[in-house]
């Protein structure tokens, strides 16, 4: 069994693709997005950062000791569903409010530190496909095998409407997705502690112009040339 490694930027279709793999290959598949999106939901129920992100890092600090993120299987689909304390906050964590606000929470250290120690302890056994933006440089930088993934921000701005639209949020704006899709990038490729960047052994797949299906069968490629 190996560790798959799957990083790029926001809404570029990583967490379909790894999930796709997970399935296919009877893998674990860890979003780590999700866990930053948890802390996020756990901060603004709080008070521990503002709509104008404010942050309380003393305060959120302090209380993120006693806080438990994880994940749940669904029943049905068999895909983890992420938890706070218990709860399944899958629904809250995928809304405007968390996306608007996770990018300052995720360049804490004391988050990332938090989240990455238990990313580690969950690829001990290897046998995972997790995704993110550095899987491939800090948590599993012996990764066997490692993607880099991209597409314009405005193709990724429009996967995002639509699976918004989807998920019927209501007062979509594209401008708007498009302004956080690039704030986002911002922000998560300047942080001081672990930025997006590719891995040097890291394979780039832009998919700016492939189907979802076209995609997977190239990862699922890679996957078989690397799983010795
Ligand atoms: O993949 P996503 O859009 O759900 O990620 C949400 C935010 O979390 C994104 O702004 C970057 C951050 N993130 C991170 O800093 N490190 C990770 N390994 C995963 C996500």
């Amino acid at each position: 069994m190996i560790i798959v490694a799957i990083d790029g930027h926001s809404s570029c279709g990583k967490s379909t693709m790894a999930k796709w793999l997970a399935r296919k290959v009877g893998y674990i598949y860890v979003d780590t997005g999700a866990m930053y999106r948890t802390v996020t939901l756990f901060a603004i129920r709080n008070g521990f950062i503002t709509p104008d992100a404010r942050i309380d890092e003393e305060g959120l600090k302090k209380a993120l000791n006693d806080v438990e993120i994880g994940f749940q299987l669904d029943p049905n689909t068999k895909l983890p569903l992420a938890c706070l304390n218990g709860e399944v906050v899958e629904k809250e964590i995928r809304g405007m409010e968390v996306s608007g606000l996770v990018s300052p929470i995720a360049a804490l250290p004391f988050v990332r530190e938090k989240l990455t120690a238990q990313q580690k302890a969950m690829g001990e056994k290897k046998g995972i496909v997790m995704d993110g933006r550095d899987i491939g440089t800090a948590v599993f930088p012996q990764a066997e095998l490692k993607v880099f993934v991209t597409a314009s921000a405005e193709v990724r701005a429009k996967r995002r409407f639509l699976e918004l639209q989807e998920k019927g949020e209501k007062n979509l704006n594209y401008d708007e997705i498009l302004k956080n899709v690039q704030e986002r990038d911002y922000i998560d490729s300047h942080r001081e502690m672990n930025p997006l960047r590719q891995a040097e052994d890291a394979v780039v797949l832009d998919n700016s112009n492939l189907t979802i299906d076209e995609q997977n069968q190239l990862l699922l490629k890679m996957f078989e040339e690397r799983k010795g």
